[in-house]
């Protein structure tokens, strides 16, 4: 399964373990590589910077042949630590960053002075030129059928659009749970893809069983958007808990949300809320079931260990 992807960052299979927030972590991506594939944690699963920097040097410790480590950096406004998260991952080193919601152009800057590979991630075409003009190694084409903020666009529209368009690799993101999907995804032209919610159901996920076993329990069809965690319409798993809160925002949301003046605030409120109590859903045993996983899903039948889950998806 020789793809650009592999050869980029010298791994055997041409996939990266998503990043994901709340779920990712070191054993995961540990795992993944003696799997043979690339492994991706957010920065912000690290509430301090020390956390974030034992993180890196741990998995340069157990780095093996065959594997990739990264780090996904959020690099807009709302990530207040952005600009130290990056200084921690140039000063220590890791293989790549993938970027996500803003310019990458700084990232891009420092992280290749220190040797890092940044691929971006993109929903569109204009987007992707863009970092392709900045610099960036990749795109990772996240997809409508993505887990988590997904894109508008489909699997084939997207990867084909980017590959024909750019001169750097795309990566699919979004909707690869088997053998098949990522044959599918090569064939549209992607060089690799990224997995994230299958991923969930593993051994050395940082959630809850209830969370993972909700994952096996449910499917495709179970998925909805709600705009009720960050604001940004995000992909939950449709529990009786979530039915019962709606997937709208509320009428006084709405409203506020019409004032220019308090607009910011209540974005920035509804994000905090939002994110508390998806952290609880995924880390606390409660009823509150907020859980976030993209329609993927649909091919998890069992709590397995990472590389369990690698070997079911390539063989
Ligand atoms: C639970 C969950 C959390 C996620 N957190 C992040 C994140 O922190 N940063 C990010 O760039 N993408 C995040 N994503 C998106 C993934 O990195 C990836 O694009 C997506 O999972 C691909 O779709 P799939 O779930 O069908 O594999 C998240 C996805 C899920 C399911």
């Amino acid at each position: 399964m020789e793809t650009k992807l592999t050869q980029l960052l010298n791994i055997k299979y041409p996939i990266i373990q998503a990043p994901m927030f709340l779920v990712s972590n070191v054993a995961m991506v540990t795992e993944g590589m003696k799997a043979g594939i690339a492994g991706c944690i957010p920065a912000l699963n690290y509430r301090t910077l020390e956390q974030l920097r034992a993180a890196i040097i741990e998995l340069k410790a157990n780095k093996v042949e065959g594997g990739s480590f990264g780090f996904n950096l959020i690099v807009n406004k709302s990530n207040i630590k952005y600009k130290e998260q990056l200084r921690v991952l140039c000063e220590e080193g890791c293989d790549f960053i993938i970027t996500s919601l803003g310019s990458p152009e700084e990232t891009i800057k420092q992280a290749h002075k220190a040797g890092i590979k940044v691929f971006c991630d993109v929903t569109d075409l204009r987007f992707a030129k863009k970092v392709e003009l900045l610099g960036a190694d990749a795109a990772i084409a996240v997809n409508n059928e993505a887990g988590g903020h997904r894109g508008n666009l489909t699997p084939q529209e997207l990867t084909n659009q980017l590959s024909q368009a750019l001169t750097i690799p795309v990566i699919s993101a979004g909707g690869v749970g088997c053998k098949a999907d990522i044959d599918k995804m090569i064939s549209y032209g992607a060089e690799g893809v990224s997995v994230g919610s299958p991923f969930i159901a593993s051994v050395e996920a940082g959630v809850t069983d209830e969370y993972k076993q909700a994952c096996v329990d449910y499917g495709e069809k179970d998925i909805i958007m709600t705009e009720r965690i960050s604001g940004t319409p995000c992909t939950v798993i449709n529990t009786p808990y979530v039915q019962k809160i709606g997937t709208k925002q509320t009428w006084i949301e709405r409203v506020l949300n019409k004032n220019k003046k308090l607009k910011k605030w209540v974005k920035m409120i509804r994000f905090s809320i939002g994110m508390k109590a998806t952290e609880n859903a995924a880390k606390k045993a409660t009823y509150k079931t907020v859980w976030v996983a993209g329609p993927s899903i649909e091919h998890t039948k069992a709590i397995l260990p990472v590389r369990d889950i690698v070997a079911n998806l390539v063989a």
